[in-house]
């Protein structure tokens, strides 16, 4: 039985998580979360500072064996360096593995967060049992990790899998980094942004959408809003949802041609909105995606939900005992 730590930094909320690894199976028994402090340096000295008392309340454990840091890209993890991720912003070259190794003395692995979620999916989750498994985070943000002939392929420099920002229209949402891309889309980030373009119109023609009352409040409109709005049948932000989902078909069969997955795994927003996402994104992945590749390839929400962020640190740290 070893001990093993995960961290998570995402551009909305922190984890940190404790686990048990028992051959290849790890059992969370502890975890924390916050939302994301403003500045690196104050959300590293939470995270180390919660990490330390996670471990005193389970010295009985024993000691741990190691620690497994996900955060989304572009990064660094030979060197353990966060680069600039586009959805935490004032993070530029923060060196993320030193602080932790120093005061914990373990050994400790950055991944990118949908390289980690692919991993612990894989291992856990919807994914067990692919060879050819594609996770797309459509969190936050959007990243795609990718598991090619059984193993993790993470490119000449971590940036394989950076699908978010591959442009699908020449205008459109911007998500985090640029405009109509597939992340500006598909992404709580995109899907809010869409409400908001919807409600300045809304308002210009003398009507109200559903998830918002009024015009002060456009600056306020988030994807979950938008999201219940879709749950109770209402029909502005059902259209939002359309759009997102037919964009997401779009986008999956750009990746369905290029890899030849037997798997794709869907995480966060998937899952709550499968219902309305799921015909739409076939009718779409019909069209565009060729059917020999289409006909193998399994679409499924994340077998982990709301703790794949746990699971993914925890999988890393456990692969770099490996
Ligand atoms: C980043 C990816 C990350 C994804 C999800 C994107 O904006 O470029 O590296 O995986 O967000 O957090
Ligand atoms: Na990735």
């Amino acid at each position: 039985m070893t001990l093993l730590a995960g961290i998570d930094i995402g551009g909305t909320k922190c984890a940190v998580s404790l686990g048990i690894q028992d051959g290849d199976q790890v059992q969370i028994i502890a975890k924390r979360r916050f939302l994301t402090l403003g500045s690196p340096v104050s959300t590293i000295e939470r995270l180390l500072n919660d990490l330390e008392e996670l471990l005193q309340e389970h010295v009985t454990v024993g000691p741990l064996a190691a620690i497994g840091i996900s955060c989304g890209g572009p990064l660094n993890s030979k060197a353990g360096l966060i680069l600039s991720p586009p959805n935490l912003p004032g993070w530029s070259r923060v060196d993320i593995v030193r602080p932790f190794r120093e005061r914990f003395r373990v050994p400790v692995a950055l991944q990118n967060d949908a390289n980690a979620c692919a991993l612990a999916e894989w291992q856990w989750g919807a994914g067990r049992g692919s060879r050819n498994m594609i996770f797309l985070t459509f969190g936050t943000g959007m990243g795609a990790g990718l598991i090619l002939d059984g193993r993790l392929y993470s490119g000449a420099s971590d940036m394989a899998g950076e699908v978010g920002h591959i442009r699908l229209e020449p205008a459109g949402p911007m998500g985090y980094g640029k405009l109509g891309s597939f992340e500006g889309f598909c992404s709580g980030g995109g899907i809010a942004e869409l409400g908001k373009m919807m409600a300045e119109k809304m308002f210009d023609e003398g009507k109200a959408p559903s998830f918002c009352h009024t015009p002060d409040d456009i600056d306020a409109i988030s994807a979950e809003a938008i999201g219940e709005a879709a749950q109770r049948g209402e029909i502005d932000a059902l259209l939002i949802f359309q759009e997102v989902a037919y964009n997401l078909g779009r986008g999956l069969a750009i990746l369905i041609d290029i890899l030849n997955p037997d798997c794709i795994v869907i995480g966060s927003i998937y899952g709550k909105q499968q219902a309305i996402i799921e015909p739409i994104l076939w009718e779409e992945l019909h069209c565009e995606a060729l059917p020999h590749s289409l006909a193998v390839c399994k679409v499924l929400p994340s077998g982990l939900k709301d703790n794949v962020g746990d699971y993914a640190g925890l999988s890393v740290a456990m692969h770099q005992l490996i």
